[in-house]
Formats: C-alpha cells, sequence, structure tokens
C-alpha cells in the first residue's frame, strides 16, 4: 500500500500535457476541489487548472449527494475548463452547460472514460462504467464524476470536472451505508496503489481528448463510452420527477442522456442530471 500524500514534485516533473495541469494547486483539505477551482475561477483564466486535496469537509457528488473520504484515502481532483469562444462554430452566448464543443454531458462521458482507463492503466482493475459516470468494479462503486457549469461575468461559460477515486481504503474506512455499494483500488487490486501514478495518467487521458479537435470529438468520445460501459439492453428502473420507470436500455443520445425503451410504451430519453438508477435493478449496476 502506498504511504504517505501525493507527490506533486513528481507529477510536475513527469506531467506532459498541453492543457490539463499548466498549473496545479495541491491542498491538505480544504470544503471541496470543485470550491477551490470556481474561485481561481471567478479571479483569473484558470483554463486547465487542477485542483488536488488530501482531504475534503464537504465533498461533494452528482444529484446533491455527499461524497466521503478519510484523508490522503482518494484521488480528489477538480479541473477547470473555460470555454474558448473563438473555438466554438455557432458563437452564439448560450447558457446551456457548454465548454469549447462540448455540451456538459460530453464533458462527463469523456471525464468517465479517462478515469477508467487511467485505472485500468495503473492498476489491474478494469472498471466498467455505469451511466452516466460512475466507475464500478463487480457493481461497487470505486469513483465517479462531477460536472459543474456556470456563466462567468464576462459571459464566458466555465466547467469544473470534478473527480473521486477511492484508491487505499480499507473494508473499515467505508461508512456502514456504503459498506455493500463502495469499494477501493487497495480493495480490488493486488498491485500496490500509486496515487501520484494515477493522477499523473488521469490528467494525461483528459489531456489527449480536450486538446484533440474538438468538432471531430463528439463521435469518438460516445463511442468510447459505449465501448467500456453496462451492456446495452439491461433492464433498469428509474427516478425521474417524482415518477418511478421501468424498461430496457438502448443507448445515450450525444448529450448522454439515456434512452430507454418503457414498459409502459414508447421510447425517452433521460437526462443525467434530473434522473437517478434506482439500485439493484439493472444485472449489472451500483
Ligand atoms: C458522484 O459520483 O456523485 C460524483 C463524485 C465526485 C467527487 C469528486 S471528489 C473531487 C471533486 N470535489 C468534490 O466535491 N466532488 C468531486
Amino acid at each position: 500500500m502506498e504511504v504517505g500524500t501525493l507527490q506533486i514534485e513528481r507529477i510536475s516533473a513527469e506531467l506532459r500535457t498541453r492543457r490539463i495541469g499548466r498549473r496545479i494547486e495541491y491542498l491538505n483539505s480544504t470544503t471541496s476541489t470543485n470550491d477551490e477551482a470556481w474561485q481561481r475561477i471567478e479571479e483569473d483564466t484558470a483554463d486547465g487548472l487542477v485542483i488536488l486535496a488530501e482531504y475534503q469537509t464537504a465533498g461533494r457528488g452528482r444529484l446533491g449527494r455527499v461524497w466521503h473520504s478519510p484523508r490522503g484515502a482518494s484521488l480528489l481532483c477538480s479541473v477547470a475548463l473555460i470555454d474558448r469562444l473563438e473555438s466554438r462554430s455557432d458563437k452564439v452566448a448560450s447558457r446551456s452547460c457548454r465548454v469549447g464543443e462540448l455540451t456538459g454531458g460530453e464533458i462527463g462521458l469523456l471525464a468517465a472514460v479517462a478515469a477508467r482507463d487511467a485505472i485500468v492503466c495503473c492498476s489491474d482493475v478494469i472498471p466498467i462504467i455505469k451511466w452516466p459516470n460512475d466507475l464500478l468494479v463487480a457493481g461497487r462503486k470505486l469513483g465517479g464524476v462531477l460536472i459543474e457549469s456556470r456563466v462567468r461575468r464576462d459571459s464566458s461559460r466555465a466547467c469544473v470536472l470534478g473527480i473521486g477515486i477511492n484508491c487505499l481504503q480499507q473494508t473499515g474506512h467505508l461508512p456502514p451505508e456504503l459498506a455493500d455499494s463502495a469499494t477501493s483500488l487497495e480493495l480490488e487490486s493486488d498491485r500496490v496503489v500509486d496515487r501520484t501514478a494515477l493522477v499523473i495518467a488521469l490528467l494525461a487521458e483528459l489531456d489527449g481528448w480536450l486538446t484533440s479537435d474538438q468538432r471531430r470529438l463528439n463521435g469518438h468520445i460516445r463511442a468510447a463510452w459505449l465501448a467500456r460501459c453496462e451492456p446495452m439492453g439491461q433492464r433498469i428502473r428509474l427516478q425521474h420527477g417524482g415518477r418511478v420507470y421501468s424498461g430496457s436500455v438502448v443507448d445515450i443520445d450525444p448529450d448522454a442522456a439515456l434512452i430507454v425503451r418503457l414498459d409502459e410504451g414508447g421510447v425517452r430519453a433521460f437526462s443525467a442530471a434530473h434522473t437517478t438508477i434506482i439500485r439493484g435493478t439493472s444485472t449489472a449496476s451500483g
């Protein structure tokens, strides 16, 4: 098991990225690395800035959930992305979550693919992606992605991509309510868990995606996500708008909404921002 804190000097020395991690801030403790990234975004142009922390006092997950992690146990990372308006084809100011050519949904898919591939690169664990961007091992959650977006004072749009990966947690470190549904690399892998190597691999993967020609990227992100996700066609129950729906998963749309063939008839898209998968209803869900 890795002992000690993240090796920031090693990250800076080994990182060969063009956009992501040109500036890295490392914190012993913070409320949330996403909060820190938003502060920097308000202060200046922080595109590509990476915030890493050992501990969060108010870590947050999707759909208003709390993100728990003991000090020094996880990879806790936020990346600031600022829209380069000149790179957009429509050049129309829109309030929708969008950075460059990518929608918030696509950025979430891309982040899940990057995190999954970084884990594969640094361990003997092969997580599966559960819609929209959870990382699972044998049905237990190993990591997750939180995408937040805002319009800045100058009307440019910014997005913070928050990634949490459970690394060094032992069974007793998981809160009782998560003991059956969460896991860590330490619990799943026979190899020594090297969080520093994982950070380097993650930032390199993200940089690879975010420096490619974004106009050509959309289809590639979706294809990469589909190649790494739970199988299509499985049975599912969803909570959406105060109702429960059941059906079979058909696809995801270009904006990462889940397309479901409903038992009650018809095919419907469910957006990640307003939908929860009810646990235990899909063959491989967490
Ligand atoms: C989820 O699965 O619900 C998303 C979890 C995202 C957690 C990460 S940890 C780093 C960053 N800071 C936060 O407060 N949240 C994200």
